[in-house]
């Protein structure tokens, strides 16, 4: 049996374990800063290239210092042995999700889930589908005549057929993932903004709120946090609306 105190303690801790702080800083140190004050109200921090490249592990094990789990967010996309060998590497450093690039196709995704799932701790391999930053002409330019909505749909079914459980979507295509790939999938959803925040350089934006409902599962919020007057403030506030959404939202 549980108290309505823990069982509101879990609420709040399940919110927390949602939220994805992306380390977007210039150095390690600074993502240090960043990343040490926002700590006690995220749960997993996000290593892109930017980061990566210049700092390389060390990124990764200062998250696991801070207690988060790692998104490295390297996008890997080569032939099915090389991305393996990244797997493994990356696996070794105690990274918690990794992406790769959907339209490696099937052997490199098979490949990397494969490495992922002989990972010395839980690796979660993440498909990015089809870049926000592409529209239907620069699909036809490179010869892929499906519109954007239809051509994520295709890929990530082929990445789910595969054995891969985890999606990178921005909140505009949530939806229609969770209905193509059912409870079981994964679904991680940059593109969030706070009611009343600036929508920065993010055209299609949704709230907090309206990413869960359609069904997200983590959550990746970096300038209104890292921008914000009082970061953890900010963190903490973006972790009560989840908190006040999953409340709201049954899931299967
Ligand atoms: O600051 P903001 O909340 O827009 O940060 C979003 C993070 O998610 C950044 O690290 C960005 O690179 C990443 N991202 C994104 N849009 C995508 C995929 C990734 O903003 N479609």
């Amino acid at each position: 049996m549980t108290n309505p105190a823990q069982e509101g303690a879990a609420a709040s801790e399940e919110a927390r374990r949602r939220l994805v702080f992306p380390l977007d800083y210039a150095s390690l140190e600074e993502a240090r800063a960043g990343a040490g004050t926002v700590a006690p109200a995220i749960g997993v921090i996000k290593v892109g290239l930017e980061l990566f490249v210049r700092e390389g592990p060390s990124a990764v094990a200062m998250g696991r210092e801070l207690g988060l789990d790692v998104f490295l967010d390297l996008k890997l996309h080569d032939i099915p042995e090389t991305v393996g060998r990244a797997v493994r590497n990356a696996a070794a450093l105690g990274v918690r999700y990794l992406t790769v690039h959907a339209h490696g196709g099937r052997a490199m995704l098979e490949r990397a889930v494969e490495e992922a799932l002989k990972a010395p701790s839980p690796l979660t391999i993440l498909a990015v589908t089809v870049l926000t930053s592409l529209d239907g002409a620069d699909l036809t330019s490179i010869g892929v005549v499906s519109p954007p909505g239809d051509q994520v749909l295709r890929v990530a079914r082929l990445a789910w057929d595969a054995g891969v459980r985890g999606f990178v979507a921005s909140a505009t295509e949530a939806a229609a993932l969770r209905r193509s790939l059912g409870p079981g999938a994964l679904l991680v959803t940059p593109g969030i903004r706070p009611s009343g925040s600036a929508a920065g350089d993010q055209k299609r934006i949704t709230t907090p709120a309206q990413a869960i409902a359609d069904g997200a599962d983590l959550l990746v919020v970096g300038r209104p946090i890292r921008d914000a007057a009082d970061p953890l403030a900010a963190a903490r506030a973006v972790a009560a609306e989840i908190e006040g959404a999953l409340a709201r939202t049954p899931r299967s």
